[in-house]
C-alpha cells in the first residue's frame, strides 16, 4: 500500500501550518503536497494551549486558534486544506523514513513516498522518569505539549477548583500554568530547581519583578530543589510530592514543564546533527539535498550571531523557518540564507513581555521595575545584543527590536542605563 507526492510534511504543528500556506501562496497543484501528522486535528497554534484555551471563561477551541490565526494570516481550517487540494494525514504516526528510498513509513503501514520532504516534527516534553522519578502517569499529573494534554488538564483543573497544585520546572511552562492555575481559583505551589524562574532568558532582577508580582497573586514559592517522588492514594492519583530537601506538599494535582527533545528520532545516522536537532543550513536544507527541516526540530545557523548554529524552540522561528524552507524549494535561485531575529514573548496575568536577539554580555536594566515599566539590553563587546521590555507599546517593541537587529553601538553604560527605551528610538 502506499502514496506517492511531490512535497510531504512530516508533522503537523505550527511550522507545518506556516509552511502550507506558503506553498499555496507560491502555487501547487492539487495533490502534490501532503502533511502527515500524530495529532488528530489539522495545524493549530500551540502558544493558545498555555493561554486562552486554559482561561476559565470564554476559553479558546478549535477551529478559532488553527494556524495561521496567530499571525493575522488567513486560518487554515481542514476546509481551507480541502479547497486547496491538500492531503491531511491526520492521526497517523510515522515510524520510520528513509532518506535514500525517500519514503516514509507509517504506524497503520502505508508507505508514503516524496521528491522532496520537509521535517516539522517539533519536540516532546521531557518526563519525570528520565530523572528517576516515577508515576508521572498518574491521572492528576499533567505534561502540556499538545491538544490532548491540554484538554485533559483542563478537566483535572475544573476537578479541583479550590484545591492545590503543584507547578514542577521554572521555565515557559511553569510560568504560564501558573497564572492559569490561579485563575481558575486553584493555590500553587512553583518548585524549580534554580535561584529564580526563567533562568535560560531572566536576570536575577527581572525574574523578581515577576515573582513578587506571582507572590501577591498567593504562588507560593520554593527554590532550589526538585522533586524525587510522589505519594499515591490507593487508585491512580498522587497526593503529595516529596521534594530532595525531604519537604512533602500535599497536592490534589500536578503540572510538569521541566524541557523539550527535538523529535530527531527517525532521522538519527541518516542526517546531520547539531544542538540536539538536525542540522540545517540558511535555507533550512539538511545534509540531504531533497530533505528540509523547520521549527523546534531544526539547528540552523543565525547570521546576526557570526551564524552560530541555534536550535529555537519559539513560535515566531517555527513560522519563519517554515515560510523560508518553502522559499527555497519553490524559488530556489532567488532565495538567499534566511536573516533571522531571534524572538520570544510570553504573557501571564496582565503582564506581557518581548525579547529580541541574544541574552549574552553585560546587562543593562532600565525603567521602573515598581511600577512595571521596564526592561534590559544585553551589551557585547560595545553592541546590542538582547533586549526585554514589559508592557511595550508596539512601537517600542519595534525599536528595541532594531536596536538589536543593527547591533546599535555602546559608548556609555551608564548614558545607556538612564536613557533606556530613549536609546533604542535614537537608533
Ligand atoms: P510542533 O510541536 O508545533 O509540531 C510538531 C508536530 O509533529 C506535532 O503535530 C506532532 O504530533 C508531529 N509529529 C512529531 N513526530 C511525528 C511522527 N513521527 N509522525 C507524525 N507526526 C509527528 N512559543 C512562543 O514563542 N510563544 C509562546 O507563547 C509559546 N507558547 C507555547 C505554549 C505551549 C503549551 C507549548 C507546548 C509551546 C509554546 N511555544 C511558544 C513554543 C511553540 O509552540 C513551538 O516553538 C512551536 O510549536 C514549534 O513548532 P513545530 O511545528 O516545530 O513543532
Ligand atoms: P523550559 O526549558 O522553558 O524550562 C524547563 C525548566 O525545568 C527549567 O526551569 C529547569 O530548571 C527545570 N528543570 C529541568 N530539569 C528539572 C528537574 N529534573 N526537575 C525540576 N525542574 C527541572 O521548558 P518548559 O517550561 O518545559 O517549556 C517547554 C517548551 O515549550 C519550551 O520549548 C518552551 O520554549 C516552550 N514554551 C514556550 C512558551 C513561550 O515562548 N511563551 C510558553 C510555553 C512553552
Amino acid at each position: 500500500m502506499g502514496r506517492a507526492f511531490v512535497y510531504v510534511i512530516l508533522g503537523g504543528g505550527v511550522a507545518a501550518g506556516y509552511a502550507a500556506l506558503e506553498f499555496v501562496r507560491r502555487g501547487i497543484s492539487h495533490g502534490e503536497l501532503c502533511i502527515i501528522s500524530e495529532e488528530s486535528v489539522a495545524p493549530y497554534e500551540r502558544p493558545a494551549l498555555s493561554k486562552g484555551f486554559l482561561l476559565p471563561e470564554d476559553p479558546a477551541r478549535l477551529p478559532s486558534f488553527h494556524t495561521c490565526v496567530g499571525a493575522n494570516e488567513e486560518m487554515l481550517t481542514p476546509k481551507w486544506y480541502r479547497e486547496n487540494g491538500i492531503e491531511l494525514v491526520l492521526g497517523t504516526k510515522v515510524k520510520s523514513a528513509d532518506v535514500t528510498r525517500k519514503t516514509l513509513l507509517t504506524a497503520t503501514g502505508e508507505t508514503i513516498s516524496y521528491k522532496i520532504l520537509i521535517i516539522a516534527t517539533g519536540a516532546r516534553a521531557i518526563k519525570l522518569e528520565e530523572f528517576e522519578v516515577r508515576g508521572s502517569d498518574a491521572e492528576n499529573v499533567c505534561y502540556l505539549r499538545n491538544l490532548a494534554d491540554a484538554s485533559r488538564l483542563v478537566d483535572v483543573m475544573r476537578s479541583c477548583t479550590g484545591g492545590n497544585a503543584v507547578v514542577v520546572g521554572g521555565g515557559y511552562i511553569g510560568m504560564e500554568c501558573t497564572a492559569a492555575l490561579v485563575k481558575n481559583q486553584i493555590k500553587v505551589t512553583w518548585v524549580f530547581p534554580g535561584k529564580h524562574c526563567m533562568g535560560r532568558l531572566f536576570t536575577p532582577k527581572i525574574a523578581l519583578f515577576y515573582e513578587d508580582y506571582y507572590k501577591s497573586m498567593g504562588v507560593n514559592f520554593i527554590k532550589g530543589t526538585v522533586l524525587t517522588s510522589f505519594e499515591n492514594d490507593s487508585g491512580r492519583k498522587v497526593t503529595a510530592v516529596v521534594l530532595k530537601d525531604g519537604r512533602r506538599l500535599p497536592a490534589d494535582m500536578v503540572v510538569v514543564g521541566i524541557g523539550i527533545r527535538a523529535n530527531t528520532g527517525l532521522f538519527e545516522g541518516q542526517l546531520n546533527m547539531d544542538k540536539g536537532g538536525i542540522k540545517v543550513n540558511g535555507r533550512m536544507q539538511t545534509s540531504n539535498s531533497s530533505v528540509y527541516a523547520v521549527g523546534d526540530v531544526a539547528a540552523f545557523p543565525i547570521k546576526l550571531f557570526g551564524n552560530d548554529v541555534r536550535r529555537l524552540e519559539h513560535v515566531d522561528s517555527a513560522r519563519k523557518t517554515a515560510r523560508h524552507a518553502v522559499a527555497a524549494i519553490m524559488a530556489p535561485r532567488k532565495t538567499g540564507d534566511l536573516d533571522y531575529l531571534p524572538f520570544f514573548y510570553s504573557r501571564v496575568f496582565t503582564l506581557s513581555w518581548q525579547f529580541y536577539g541574544d541574552n549574552v554580555g553585560e546587562v543593562v536594566h532600565f525603567g521602573d521595575l515598581s511600577s512595571g515599566r521596564f526592561g534590559a539590553y544585553w551589551v557585547d563587546q560595545g553592541r546590542i545584543m538582547g533586549a526585554f521590555l514589559e508592557s511595550g507599546s508596539r512601537k517600542e517593541y519595534e525599536a528595541i527590536a532594531k536596536a538589536v537587529k543593527l547591533k546599535a553601538t555602546v559608548e556609555d553604560m551608564a548614558k545607556l542605563e538612564r536613557e533606556g527605551l530613549e536609546f533604542a528610538f535614537q537608533v
